[in-house]
């Protein structure tokens, strides 16, 4: 069986879009529970300005928490200051990001997309020799909120930068869930003209209900790892429209019914997704999800 990696980014972008913060022994038994359906990749956190994501504040104490746990962990750096508080901490890996769009730069991280580049280089050399791994992000890989349909030339610029300073993978966000699975798979086989499958990741946002479609798509373009959001929590708070990212549980059984192996299990998934829902006092409606947790209702004649 083909294996696929999911990255669970539910307790850092799933998360820093909820106006509520939600206290670190919550978010540390969020991550808990992803670990324990089976998360080796799991983004924990953000060693962002609190005063841009005051959600993602306490990174640290979250770090300190899971330290009896080993995974790779994962926090998003924006600049040194970042650099410097997540090398105080266990973090395995650190997420540098930026965007193919020059409106959607300066609104996330204050500067523009060039400056950005000049700002990771740095970052990314002082990451590596002090022997954290360091991931990439390129938002906007369709379309941008503030100025529209972006140009893949662009994408294809910023993730080449990205891999060049010696990210091992960029993840490639469709911010706003723009893109239909066609239009998805159409920037990707342009990507790929220059840049390996093996270093490129999805990261869709299910705004307009087209990630899983579009996940299936570039599974025959030889794209395997994915990042997901359990319950399908997610956003940006630099993106307005950004709903939540690709549910966890719909990717699973995606990969799971089509006979990809993802090491994660359903049960503890739709618990975990059903559970963090009522933490945020929102409904539980991860379609995959759902539907197992009431399936699991209904064979047991109890609640899973
Ligand atoms: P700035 O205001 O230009 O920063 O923000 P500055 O360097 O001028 O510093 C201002 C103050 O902030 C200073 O403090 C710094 O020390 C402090 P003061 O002297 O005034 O007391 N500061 C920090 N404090 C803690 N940690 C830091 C840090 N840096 C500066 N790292 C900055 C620039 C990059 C910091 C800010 O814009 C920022 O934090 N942006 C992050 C925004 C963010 O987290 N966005 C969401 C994540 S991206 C996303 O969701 C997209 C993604 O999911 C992919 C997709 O969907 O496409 C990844
Ligand atoms: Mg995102």
């Amino acid at each position: 069986m083909t294996e696929v990696t999911l990255v669970e980014v539910g307790p850092r972008d799933g998360l820093q879009n909820e106006s509520l913060p939600l206290d670190v022994p919550t978010r540390l038994q969020l991550i808990e529970h992803l670990h324990d359906a089976g998360f080796r990749h799991l983004e924990v956190g953000s060693f962002v300005s609190p005063q841009w994501v005051p959600q993602m504040a306490h990174t640290e104490e979250v770090l300190a928490g899971l330290s009896n746990r080993a995974f790779n962990s994962i926090a998003l750096v924006p600049n040194s200051t970042g650099l410097k508080r997540a090398l105080e901490t266990n973090i395995r890996t650190i997420a540098v990001f930026t965007a193919a769009s020059e409106s959607f730069c300066q609104r996330n991280i204050n500067c523009s997309m060039q400056e950005s580049l000049e700002r990771f280089q740095p970052v990314i050399q002082t990451a590596l020799e002090n022997g954290l791994q360091v991931r990439g992000y390129v938002s906007c890989l369709i379309a941008c909120p503030y100025e529209g349909e972006t140009d893949v030339s662009q994408v294809t610029r910023m993730a080449a930068a990205l891999l060049e300073m010696g990210c091992y993978e960029v993840s490639l966000g469709d911010t706003i869930g723009a893109g239909t699975a066609r239009e998805i798979e159409a920037r990707l086989k342009t990507l790929l003209t220059s840049l390996p499958a093996d270093n490129l990741a999805l990261h869709l946002h299910d705004t307009r209900g087209q990630a899983v479609s579009a996940i299936d798509r570039s599974l025959d373009l030889d794209i395997r790892t994915f990042d997901t959001s359990i319950a399908g929590l997610g956003g940006c708070p630099y993106a307005r429209g950004a709903s939540g990212n690709v549910a966890t549980e719909d990717v699973v059984y995606l990969l799971e019914r089509n006979g990809y192996r993802t090491g994660l299990s359903m049960d503890q998934l739709a618990r975990t997704g059903h559970w963090i829902s009522q933490q945020l006092g929102r409904p539980y409606h991860a379609r995959a999800g759902l539907a197992h947790y009431n399936m699991q209702s209904l064979q047991t004649g109890k609640q899973p």
